[in-house]
């Protein structure tokens, strides 16, 4: 991966794990509402939008709801995130993940989040990341959410690189395939019960620095 300059990291489920946080707060939803939900529901959310995920999660019962009541519904999701979201540190960054960002920055590769949540910002300033990397683009800048590679573009274009100079880091599925349309190349993290379908694939961050 000579020609590589810059990495464009999803955020949850690969900087940290807040992919379990989501599934763990529309459970609360989908429990309120007698829908079955369980990990493999939870895993097919990942990287889709909030308002998406709840037409998913609803399935058959999506007729059943108004926008508004979805708007609602939609609304008390993110408040149940939020409280797992409020009570994190930077002590919830990993040692490896830490590690691994920062080694890649020294080694000259310029570093982006292209993530679709509209709770970026909050959640790397929680972490002490606010100010760490070259660009930001989360699910407040995108009128498309991936499989789209608009937050990808844009996060290109603002670390000044071609999306060919370009990897990106992501733990799901329309991620990966957000990147592949949009001529980027993609690393996935795949674990036990879950494949995000990239030519490259990982089992954990650091192994990132094998390949780059
Ligand atoms: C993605 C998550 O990063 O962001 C999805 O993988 C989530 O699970 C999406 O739905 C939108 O997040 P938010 O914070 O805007 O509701
Ligand atoms: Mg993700």
């Amino acid at each position: 991966m000579n020609h590589i300059r810059a990495i464009i990291f999803d955020l949850d489920g690969v900087i940290c794990s807040t992919d379990h946080y989501h599934a763990l707060a529309w459970k609360v939803l989908a429990d309120r509402l007698g829908i079955p939900f369980d990990e493999q529901v939870g895993s097919k959310l990942r990287g889709i939008s909030r308002m998406e995920s709840l037409e998913i999660i609803l399935g058959d019962r999506r007729g059943d709801f108004s926008e508004s009541e979805k708007l609602a519904m939609a609304e008390e999701k993110n408040r149940i995130y939020q409280t797992y979201l409020s009570a994190m540190t930077p002590g919830d960054l990993s040692q490896e993940v830490r590690m691994t960002i920062h080694t890649l920055r020294q080694r000259g590769y310029l570093l982006a989040i292209g993530s679709s949540s509209k709770n970026t910002r909050q959640l790397l300033n929680q972490l002490g990341l606010g100010d760490f990397f070259d660009a930001v683009v989360d699910g407040t800048q995108i009128t498309h959410g991936k499989p789209n590679p608009q937050v990808f573009q844009l996060a290109a274009s603002k670390l000044g690189v071609a999306p060919e100079q370009a990897v990106v880091i992501e733990d799901s599925k329309t991620g990966v395939q957000a990147a592949y349309a949009g001529g980027f190349s993609a690393i996935g993290i795949r674990s036990e019960n879950n494949d995000p379908d990239s030519d490259i694939s990982i089992r954990k961050l650091s192994n990132l620095l094998d390949i780059l």
